[in-house]
């Protein structure tokens, strides 16, 4: 799964630079991805990427320090970033250093338009690839279930109140608009426990508000799923991983 992964992030990057001159990517948070961050690491895949043009950024984050454990940037940090010789000017973590999680929300919508070059109350930029996990609830980036950040629509990234998973706390998410902006979603989902959901949002016709994942749908983009044998247990045979 991780080599598969891996594999595409590095073609992903390699298209936006050829035909864009830089690649944008949001990172995913949770676990699944750590496998990943470091296969992207190891030579073979650090060095077909030119990350003097590669520019990454963050889907959502828990409202804990840079530098908790908890915190997304800081394990994708650890597994990847550290370890390939991206410029740290590059590299966006979302700024939970401030007051509160509404704040950061709205400084990194600021930042993403300076960095994107656009007005922050232009249409959403365009990332080249967002990665995405789902949750056993059908959640995605920090949308779960039922929960107000999912109507939002005039905003790119919203503070959101913890949700039931762990760690309980505060998050800041990209938002449906944002998300659905972006030129190539890819969900990375691993683990028996997500099999129900995966099977409802792949091939159920389920609502957003129940599955928030189910909303992702990019106008104009691709959305790819690499999934593990344990987590396509319940999807129909043709789909199944092999
Ligand atoms: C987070 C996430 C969250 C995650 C899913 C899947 O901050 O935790 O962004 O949406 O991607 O919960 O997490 P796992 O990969 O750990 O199952």
């Amino acid at each position: 799964m991780a080599r598969r992964a891996a594999d595409y992030v590095v073609e992903k990057i390699q298209e936006a630079i050829l035909t864009r001159g830089r690649a944008m990517i949001a990172l995913a948070g949770g676990s699944t991805p750590m496998a990943t961050y470091d296969r992207l690491a190891q030579p073979e895949e650090r060095n077909r990427i030119d990350w003097s043009k590669t520019y990454v950024f963050f889907g959502d984050e828990r409202f804990v320090p840079l530098d908790d454990p908890e915190s997304n940037f800081a394990r994708a940090n650890r597994a990847l970033l550290s370890a390939v010789p991206i410029p740290r000017p590059h590299i966006y973590p979302i700024p939970t250093q401030v007051a509160t999680a509404e704040e950061a929300a709205e400084q990194y919508q600021k930042d993403l338009a300076k960095t994107f070059g656009i007005s922050s109350s232009h249409e959403p930029p365009q990332f080249d690839l967002i990665l995405l996990g789902l949750g056993q609830d059908g959640h995605t980036a920090s949308l779960f279930p039922g929960a107000p950040s999912l109507s939002v629509t005039d905003r790119w990234l919203v503070a959101s109140a913890p949700g039931t998973l762990r760690p309980y706390v505060e998050r800041v998410t990209f938002t449906f608009p944002i998300l659905n902006a972006a030129r190539n979603i890819l969900f990375l989902v691993s683990g028996s426990d997500k099999a129900t959901a995966l099977r409802e949002v792949v091939e159920g016709d389920v609502q957003a508000n129940d599955f928030p994942a189910g909303g992702i749908r990019p106008s104009a983009g691709t959305v790819t799923w690499i999934v593990d044998l344990a987590a396509s247990a319940k999807l129909d045979m043709s789909r199944r991983a092999t």
